[in-house]
């Protein structure tokens, strides 16, 4: 009988400990509010493209064109087969020729995603 509690008792420690692992398994799904901040940036790595283009709509459509087509600035359908990112982003930040400089109008990030999204342009 004794043996039986104690094995009962292992069990239930067992399964205790058990539920202590499965709670820290929750507990990482508690995060979701944290994953989801890295499931949001890893999203917004692919919304980083919406994202780049929305920032895109908001800066550069009035020059450039809603597809790239070009207006007053050349058309920038193809820059990314003769800019590289970096290329992109120099002439976003410090402007070139008659193009104005983003330099504290757009954040690092927003520059950033801009020149990957246009430097994939070829
Ligand atoms: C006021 C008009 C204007 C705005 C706004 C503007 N651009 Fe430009 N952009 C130009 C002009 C003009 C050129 C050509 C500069 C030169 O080569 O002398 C240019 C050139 C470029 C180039 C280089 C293209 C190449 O073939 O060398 C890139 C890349 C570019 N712009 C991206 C952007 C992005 C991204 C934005 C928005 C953040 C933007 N531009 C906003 C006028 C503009």
């Amino acid at each position: 009988m004794k043996k039986t509690l104690l094995v009962l008792t292992l069990l239930l420690a067992g399964s205790l400990a058990a539920c202590g692992k499965s709670q820290t398994t929750p507990q990482t799904s508690t995060n979701p509010s944290a994953s989801t901040s890295p499931a949001a940036t890893q999203s917004s790595g692919g919304a980083t493209k919406a994202d780049a283009q929305t920032v895109f709509k908001a800066n550069c459509v009035s020059c450039h064109g809603v597809n790239l087509e070009g207006a007053v600035g050349p058309n920038l359908q193809k820059v990314g087969s003769k800019l590289s990112k970096d290329q992109v982003s120099t002439t976003i930040t410090n402007g070139k020729g008659a193009m104005p400089s983003f330099k504290g109008k757009l954040s690092d990030d927003e520059v950033s995603s801009l020149a990957t999204w246009l430097a994939d342009k070829k």
